[in-house]
């Protein structure tokens, strides 16, 4: 045994310990106030974004090989050089225009990003960055402000969406992975509950409730088996009931544009086969992956795959039309990766067996190729995107 239960963690440091101790005594008070239980999305909010105190408000090093996981832009600049030859085509269409990018993570991509575009000769007017941490947007600007010092004065950070309307492209790169959902499991009853978050002891435990009928969910879960089938008793999963309300502010604010979208995930009836049986809730810590979110809480990232029918449909319903959905593999093809990577790499030189070796992270189908998927929307503009150029998955939708 180790202080984390079964899990074979890393202990936290005395003043991460200390922190976690406050974050969850606020969301037992939480817990209290609702009564006996808080839904597992509020749960998850509060442990990733409680103000100074969830894992994306607090200070600790969350992304890059001193954090917790890897995202693709820290993997390799060729990751944003190509969404760069993605934005430089959405710009060029509208003529001019803002990139407006969600959650910034570490800043990399941003500064990738601009230098590219610097490259192109098709910078955005503004660049947005809607960041929820004030921890991140520190680490953003001290990124942007080394990479590409001569393009921060184009930078800007909300902590909300813009208050007046834009014109250009919006990036969301493994945020929706991040947007808190419900988790529900169908009884052997056959009647579907929804798994809320108790007190129990000094931690925390699910209690499932039924999931009460001509509710959100009930509509959601009745789609789910309309379309791919009865699940069996057992069996557990994920929901997102936050991407209609997300994509409704989203086309409030795109006057004319793109939305890219990249992130783990499948089609609903991939994200809901019988096989899966446990779902995707999924936490991170230290580069060590596990599905507890009852320990370590505000310390370790919890995420949860994208179901990319669903973010597709209530895209549409909220004024958006749904233009390309590939693998990343094949997005990063159709923008040029190889031809970048040939440029960039020497044969034979230790840099070049670095960028062929990330090129492979991003590509292939066991690492990042394959489990993340781009989906591309337009709003007020009709035209292709290349990115989605290679394959078109469209109709695993
Ligand atoms: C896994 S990190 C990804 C970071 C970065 N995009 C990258 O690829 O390296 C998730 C990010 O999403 C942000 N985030 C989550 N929900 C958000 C929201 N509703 N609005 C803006 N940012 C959000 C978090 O603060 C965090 O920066």
């Amino acid at each position: 045994m180790t202080p984390h239960g079964t899990l074979d963690l890393p202990p936290p440091s005395s003043l991460a310990a200390g922190l976690s101790a406050e974050l969850q005594r606020r969301i037992r008070e939480e817990i209290s106030n609702a009564g006996n239980c808080i839904s597992f999305a509020r749960y998850m909010e509060m442990a990733l974004y409680e103000p100074g105190l969830g894992y994306y408000s607090a200070g600790a090093t969350k992304l890059g090989r001193d954090g917790d996981f890897i995202t693709a832009p820290e993997v390799s600049p060729l990751f944003g050089r190509c969404l760069a030859r993605q934005v430089a085509e959405i710009l060029g269409h509208l003529g001019a225009g803002d990139v407006l990018e969600f959650g910034a993570g570490s800043g990399r991509l941003a500064a990738d990003l601009l230098c590219e575009l610097d490259r192109l000769h098709c910078l955005p007017q503004r660049y947005l960055i809607l960041e929820v941490s004030a921890d991140l947007r520190e680490r953003q600007r001290w990124r942007i402000e080394n990479d590409a010092p001569a393009l921060l004065s184009r930078v800007r950070w909300l902590d909300a969406l813009p208050a007046g309307r834009i014109r250009g492209a919006i990036i969301a790169n493994e945020v929706l992975d991040a947007i808190p959902v419900e988790r529900v499991r169908k009884g052997e009853d056959r009647r579907w509950y929804q798994r809320c978050v108790r007190a129990a002891g000094h931690g925390f435990d699910w209690i499932d409730v039924p999931v009460p009928e001509d509710s959100v969910l009930a509509t959601a879960l009745a789609r789910i088996e309309r379309h791919c089938g009865s699940l069996p008793g057992g069996y557990t999963s994920e929901i997102s009931t936050r991407l209609l309300p997300w994509f409704r502010a989203l086309a409030d604010v795109l006057s004319s544009g793109a939305v890219l979208i990249i992130d783990y995930g499948c089609s609903r009836c991939e994200y809901y086969h019988a096989q899966r049986g446990d779902g995707t809730l999924l936490c991170h810590y230290r580069h060590r992956a596990h599905a507890d979110p009852f320990v370590l809480i505000g310390l370790q990232d919890i995420t949860a795959w994208v179901d990319f029918s669903a973010v597709a449909a209530a895209a549409h319903a909220g004024g958006f039309a749904v233009c390309g959905y590939t693998t990343q593999a094949q997005f990063l093809i159709a923008l040029g990766i190889t031809d970048l990577l040939a440029q960039a790499a020497v044969a034979g030189t230790r840099e070049g067996f670095a960028l062929a070796q990330q090129t492979r992270t991003l590509t292939l189908p066991g690492e990042m190729g394959e489990r993340m998927k781009a989906l591309g929307l337009t709003r007020g503009m009709s035209t292709s995107l290349r990115g989605f150029t290679a394959a078109s998955h469209l109709h695993r939708l």
